[in-house]
C-alpha cells in the first residue's frame, strides 16, 4: 500500500519538532523525529567513551548501537538497545556529538534504512536534514522550514531563560551558526533544501501559522483531508490550544 509522506528538514531549532508533531496530530499521521535517533547513536557513544571525532572508531563500533522507536500515548520514544533513552538525548553535548557522529557514512546508511522502514508501513510527517533529499525522495510534500539565526537563538534564549539556566546570547548565536555550518558542509547527505520544497520561515510566525502553511503544501500536493479538524479529534483540540504560542526551538536541547 502506498502512504502518504511528509518531508520536513531545516536547520536546528527551527520549530521543526513541534510543527511536524502538531501537524501529524491534525492529520492522523506518525511523526517520527529523525534527529532523535542520530542522538541515540551519540549518546551510545559517549557512554562507550568513544571520541566522536575519531571516524574510523565511530563506524567500527555502530553496529553494536540498535536504535528504533515506538509510541506510546502517540509520543515517539527512541529506544537504544532497548532502553527508552528519549529523556537523556535532549542535552547540549549529546546534540554536539550527533552534529559529528551524522557525518559519518555507516552511521547514516544505518538509520537511513530504519526511517525508509518507517516510511513505507506509514503516513508520516518526517523532520530531518535530508528527508526531502536523501531518505524520502519521492514524498509528495517537501517543506524546507527555516528561520533566522536571530530569532532561533532568541527562542533557545527565552527558553533557557524560562527554565532559569544561565546562558549568552551571543554564545547560543554561535552555536547555532557553527551547527548550521556542520550540518550544511558535511560530505554525506548535508542539510540542503530540496529543488521541489516549499520554503517556509518560520521568524515571524506563530505555530499555527506554520502548521497551516503545512498542511496547505500538503493538501496542494494531493493530500485529501477528510472534514479537516473533526477527523483529527483530540489531537486537533491539543493543537488548537496552542493558538497564539510562537514558534519554539524545541526540536533542540530541553
Ligand atoms: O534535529 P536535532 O537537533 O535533534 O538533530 C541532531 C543532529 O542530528 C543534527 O545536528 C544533525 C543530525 N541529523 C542528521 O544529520 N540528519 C537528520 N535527518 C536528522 C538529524
Amino acid at each position: 500500500m502506498k502512504h502518504f509522506n511528509i518531508a520536513i528538514d531545516g536547520p536546528a531549532g527551527a520549530g521543526k519538532s513541534t510543527i511536524a508533531r502538531r501537524a501529524a496530530g491534525q492529520l492522523g499521521f506518525v511523526y517520527v523525529d529523525t534527529g532523535a535517533m542520530y542522538r541515540a547513536m551519540a549518546l551510545y557513544f559517549l557512554r562507550k567513551g568513544i571520541n566522536p571525532a575519531d571516524e574510523e572508531a565511530v563506524s567500527r563500533t555502530c553496529s553494536e548501537a540498535e536504535v528504533s522507536i515506538r509510541y506510546q500515548d502517540g509520543a515517539q520514544q527512541v529506544l537504544l538497545n532497548g532502553e527508552d533513552v528519549s529523556g537523556q538525548i535532549r542535552t547540549e553535548e549529546v546534540g554536539k556529538t550527533a552534529s559529528v557522529v551524522s557525518a559519518y557514512m555507516p552511521v547514516r546508511e544505518k538509520l537511513t534504512e530504519l526511517q525508509k522502514e518507517l516510511a513505507a508501513r506509514e503516513n508520516v510527517i518526517m523532520d530531518g536534514r535530508d528527508i526531502g533529499t536523501c531518505v524520502l525522495p519521492q514524498a509528495p510534500a517537501k517543506i524546507y522550514l527555516t528561520a533566522s539565526v536571530e530569532v532561533r537563538a532568541l527562542r533557545r534564549f527565552r527558553e533557557l531563560t524560562e527554565k532559569g539556566e544561565a546562558c549568552d546570547l551571543e554564545e547560543i548565536k554561535k552555536d547555532i551558526a557553527n551547527r548550521d555550518w556542520k550540518d550544511m558542509h558535511r560530505e554525506h547527505a548535508p542539510l540542503k533544501q530540496a529543488e521541489d520544497a516549499v520554503v517556509v520561515d518560520s521568524s515571524q510566525m506563530t505555530i499555527d501559522q506554520v502548521v497551516e502553511a503545512i498542511l496547505a503544501v500538503a493538501k496542494e500536493k494531493g493530500l485529501k483531508i477528510a472534514g479537516d479538524c473533526e477527523a483529527a479529534g483530540a489531537a486537533c483540540e491539543e493543537a488548537d490550544s496552542g493558538a497564539s504560542d510562537a514558534v519554539r526551538s524545541e526540536d533542540s536541547e530541553a
